[in-house]
């Protein structure tokens, strides 16, 4: 029997014996760095289903310990805390009770995650009858994320609180926050309050601003920190830089240019000049105010995405001296692709995203003709240089951290249609046109190695991250709309091994939806799948 865990465990072994858990059920805390993760469960339980669990009774047995687990190879890649948290766990569930242990709490925090899953798959009228079964697992890298635009939509803390909780809920272990772009600055920097004060003001169109208090933020971080998910920030440099103009206007390069899309809006062409000194004393006081409000990342992402009109020489000149400026603070590198082309080290991280094929797709007249004419040339130009990111990467001696398009970006229009067809006007609205839409078996119907020429070996790849970007989303309903249920998908190719079976998968998938509802989160109803 197939248990209807996602990500799929490294193994498991059933049996036809129940154990019932709910009623005088409770969780028995034999080593103290668990009550958190103990209490943290029980509630979690509570939220995902209608089984209690009573504080004070046994059944369920929580320990630190590391027998057992030799036959899971720990993780490949780098964690985005960079702590030496082995996150292999086990679990036991026999007629007589359950046990989880793991070396760290985060390891047990993983077992009871799946014990979670487990409980609510089977919940009927308070109570759940789990099969007797032996799980051993652990994940097959050790950065398995979420990159989400806080920018062309300003997700309130509250909206951001609950991705924390669906990235727990999947085993997911980091939140890159998307904090700066054009149409917005969502952090404070406190020596340059105008980047709140004036940059943090609009979002795209006439959708409200904002940004994170500092305050704000450490709650986020800490919420984020009880369910073993590190946030890392990312100041997206030297591209995407509209908001700093508007903040500092003596940053902007001496003549404003763009491309004029047609249709009202226009993608800038501005960036911060490597050449100006006065650039390098914001760079600087942006990393001194952002670094330590996300104490637990080693890592500073710095964007360097589309840095569109610039010359290729002052980019790489730019990324070389800011990644200094990161390391010189104790804080590692992680940039999207485009950094390969700057001369970077082997402990800087590469996140890939643009995929040779998308070239190829541009070379499709249906595709170019829905493209502006002057926009054409520009993202053809950026494509061609794409192509040669990876290999330059992997000669840096980088890893690379994975989102490519076709599969991770979840601002892609979803593909199948809905079983509502309620949902079906919203399936139609939201989703960015220009991406190729993508279903819920293309999210896992693919191995992180073999996914882009050159990389063939884990040894290669740090981890996993799926990405939304929110120019097409508005609401928290339209952001949960696309994020579920295409998270467990992009979890299951961060942490497991074997390739993922399609049936199979479906109908692990499909008792998820009783949690969803029970949580209640907005859900894809993708009419691939025979929800439960
Ligand atoms: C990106 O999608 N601009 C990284």
């Amino acid at each position: 029997m197939n248990l209807p865990l996602i990500p799929a465990p490294a193994t498991t072994a059933t049996a036809d014996e129940t154990f019932v858990v709910g009623g005088t059920v409770g969780v028995v805390v034999q080593s103290p760095e668990l009550a958190g993760p103990a209490a943290r469960f029980i509630e979690d339980v509570r939220l995902d289903s209608d089984v209690v669990l009573s504080r004070e009774a046994t059944g369920i047995t929580v320990l630190i310990d590391s027998t057992g687990l030799d036959e899971v190879a720990p993780a490949a890649g780098l964690r985005a805390d960079n702590a030496n948290a082995d996150e292999r766990y086990r679990l036991e569930i026999t007629g007589e009770g359950v046990r989880v242990w793991g070396p760290t709490a985060e390891a047990v925090h993983r077992g009871l995650t799946s014990l979670r899953q487990l409980i609510a798959a089977h919940a009927q009228d308070g109570l759940a009858a789990l099969p007797t079964a032996r799980v051993v697992d652990g994940p097959r890298f050790a950065w398995r994320g979420l990159s989400m635009d806080v920018v062309r939509t300003f997700h309130a803390p509250d909206v951001v609180r609950r991705v924390i909780d669906m990235l727990s809920l999947y085993k997911l272990n980091v939140l890159h926050l998307h904090l700066t772009d054009d149409q917005g600055w969502r952090v404070e920097v406190p020596s340059r309050p105008m980047l709140t004060d004036v940059g943090a003001k609009g979002a795209i169109g006439d959708r409200p601003g904002g940004y994170y208090t500092q305050d704000e933020l450490a709650e986020l971080v800490a919420y984020a920190a009880e369910r073993f998910v590190t946030v890392v920030p990312e100041i997206d440099m030297p591209g995407h830089t509209t908001a700093v103009f508007s903040a500092y206007p003596e940053l902007a390069p001496a003549e404003l240019r763009s491309v004029d899309l047609g249709n009202g809006t226009s993608i800038p062409l501005n960036t911060l000049d490597p050449e100006r000194p006065e650039i390098w004393s914001f760079v600087e006081d942006v990393l001194d105010g952002v670094i330590p409000q996300f104490p637990q990342s080693a890592y500073v992402h710095i964007g360097g995405d589309e840095a569109w009109g610039m010359a290729d020489e002052a980019h790489a000149a730019f990324v070389e001296r800011t990644a200094a400026l990161v390391r010189a603070r104790g804080k590692r590198v992680v940039g999207w692709q485009e950094i390969a082309r700057a001369s970077i080290s082997s402990d800087d991280v590469v996140q890939y995203w643009l995929e040779p094929r998308q070239l190829d797709s541009m070379d499709d007249d249906a595709v170019s003709s829905t493209l502006p004419p002057d926009l054409l040339p520009v993202l053809v130009e950026h494509m061609k240089k794409a192509e040669q990111d990876v290999p330059r990467a992997l000669a840096h001696g980088s890893r690379l951290l994975l989102s490519p398009v076709s599969r991770l970006y979840f601002d892609s229009p979803h593909a199948a249609e809905s079983s509502d067809p309620a949902q079906e006007e919203l399936r139609k609205r939201v989703g960015l046109p220009f991406y190729t839409p993508i279903s819920v078996r293309d999210g896992i119907d693919w191995n992180p190695t073999g996914i882009t020429p050159g990389v063939d070996s884990d040894a290669q790849i740090v981890g996993v991250e799926a990405a939304i970007w929110c120019e097409t989303i508005t609401t928290p309903e339209e952001l949960e709309f696309m994020l579920l249920p295409r998270l467990p998908g992009a979890s299951e190719k961060g942490w497991s091994r074997t390739p993922t079976d399609w049936p199979d998968y479906a109908s692990r998938l499909a008792p998820h939806s009783t949690t969803w509802r029970h949580r209640d989160w907005t859900w894809f109803q993708s009419s691939e799948i025979d929800w439960a």
